[in-house]
């Protein structure tokens, strides 16, 4: 899968952070003499990054799913006849097969089943919002619709939910032996309750391993089976992670992008950064910033820090979207608080690029614009926020995608993944775990009676009744 070759190297993503030294940006500025002090912190960071290796076994996705391919591509023949493909799922169940799709597909890809192309349709429902849920339900033929249920912990409560309902639609409206037909899940091989519903209804199964967390999946079967459904090459995906993984083994951080740019936000974030914006200019690469804002955020949220010292780490993500958030957001960035990076996201060439016509040569308030591609409108904009962000000492840097393409949304996932890992041993947190999420999933099992957390639904009556007492609700 993994091709070493010069063009390879031609198309890789890069990475611009001068904006994010003092040279170029002034007091908010990374010193080069900083750089070479933080060595024991690189150190004990890679130390750490071998220790928990078997704790990060979405690093070995790019090279150990050749059996999981062949059956996710027969899958996707198989169930490539139904209408609708819907994935069922939240959080890092969701976001990465969204951000794919959207990345790699036509942004009105449903709307051209029949015409362009004859796949399913995608869907991904990844709220219990009954409103949200019913208008999707009211589009989709339940004949012509296959559910594809993803929950790492196999227990989600969201999840669950949505599978019970959709299963039982799909009992009344179709048949009692339909299940095995109209569901496929995706979920841990031992743990929970989705294994045990798929086994008992002989329900297709692809398994997220052990050591890929829900936010760390997109490469695993989470990601793979919505792409390879919708016609994305998966392999050159794969490919893509493969690539950036071998960038991201060298000990040199001048050659290494995930320990250069998980020092720049970390250096950043000791600067009084607290906010690190995600901007793509490029409608296709929005919802990677959602993708971000959850892996950022879940994995260097953190109260303690790997000694149990309560230390409140974190940076919070925030997404925009270029140019659009220049006309909202960024006055903000440029005059407000000094307390963010940015990352653009950049795109070098577009699919498809329009020529401004030259409609009125006269007119000199609009014929600057005259025989210009439209991309090169939008690469303006954002290399003028660059550096109006820059003139107002605002860190930010640049990642810079050839073009969209499979391969280099692989290396992009890869490369965020493990700046990720990195920066959290940087800031000395474990970025593998999600306490407070868990501790959200615990309290809604307990309100909503689960058995086994009668404790914690005492405690939430006793905190809902003090609050009663309170009132102050006007
Ligand atoms: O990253 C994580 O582990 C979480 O945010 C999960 O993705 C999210 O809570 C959904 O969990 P699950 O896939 O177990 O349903």
């Amino acid at each position: 899968m993994y091709k070493d070759s010069v063009w390879q190297a031609k198309m890789r993503i890069k990475i611009d952070f001068n904006n994010m030294m003092h040279d170029s940006l002034g007091e908010k500025g990374i010193e080069l003499s900083e750089l070479e002090a933080m060595s024991p912190l690189l150190k004990s960071a890679s130390l750490r990054m071998a220790e928990n290796r078997h704790l990060m076994k979405w690093r070995d996705l790019p090279y150990t799913q050749d059996a999981v391919i062949e059956e996710v591509l027969a899958a996707s023949n198989e169930f490539g006849e139904f209408e609708n493909f819907v994935v069922l799922g939240i959080g890092g169940s969701a976001l990465g097969p969204i951000a794919v799709q959207h990345a790699l597909n036509h942004p009105y890809y449903n709307i051209l089943k029949g015409s362009v192309h004859n796949r399913p349709r995608l869907f991904v429902e990844d709220n219990v919002d009954p409103e949200h849920m019913a208008a999707l339900l009211d589009v989709l033929d339940l004949k012509r619709t296959v559910f594809n249920v993803v929950t790492k912990s196999g227990s989600t409560s969201e999840t669950i939910a949505q599978l019970l309902i959709v299963a039982s639609m799909l009992k009344e409206r179709i048949g009692s032996d339909c299940l095995s037909r109209h569901l496929i899940a995706t979920t841990d091989e031992k743990k929970g309750s989705l294994i045990k519903i798929a086994k008992q209804y002989g329900i297709k199964t692809f398994y997220i391993p052990e050591g890929v967390g829900g936010r760390f999946s997109v490469l695993c079967p989470v990601g793979l089976l919505p792409a390879a459904i919708c016609g994305i090459d998966i392999n050159e995906m794969l490919a893509g992670a493969a690539y950036m993984d071998k960038l991201c083994s060298t000990p040199d951080i001048w050659h290494n992008p995930a320990y250069m740019f998980a020092l720049m936000q970390v250096g950043a974030l000791k600067r009084g950064c607290n906010i690190s914006v995600m901007m793509p200019y490029a409608d296709s690469l929005r919802f990677f910033a959602d993708w971000y804002a959850q892996l950022w955020a879940e994995s260097l949220g953190k109260r303690f820090d790997n000694e149990n010292n309560e230390v409140f780490k974190g940076q919070t993500p925030v997404k925009a979207l270029g140019t659009t958030d220049q006309h909202s957001q960024i006055q903000l960035y440029a005059e407000g608080p000094n307390d963010k990076v940015i990352s653009f996201i950049t795109v070098e060439k577009f699919d498809f690029d329009y020529q401004i016509p030259n409609l009125f040569p006269l007119l000199d308030e609009v014929n600057y614009l005259a025989d210009k591609n439209i991309s090169e409108l939008l690469l303006a904009e954002r290399l003028a926020t660059e550096i109006a962000l820059t003139d107002a000492g605002r860190a930010n840097c640049n990642i810079i995608f050839p073009e969209i393409t499979e391969e280099n949304i692989g290396e992009f996932i890869f490369l965020y993944e493990m700046q990720t890992v990195i920066a959290g041993y940087f800031l000395q947190i474990n970025p593998l775990d999600q306490p407070g999420v868990e501790a959200g999933k615990i309290a809604t099992y307990a309100l909503m009676g689960k058995k086994g957390f009668e404790k914690e639904a005492d405690d939430i009556n006793k905190y809902s009744k003090e609050k009663n007492r309170n009132g102050r609700i006007i």
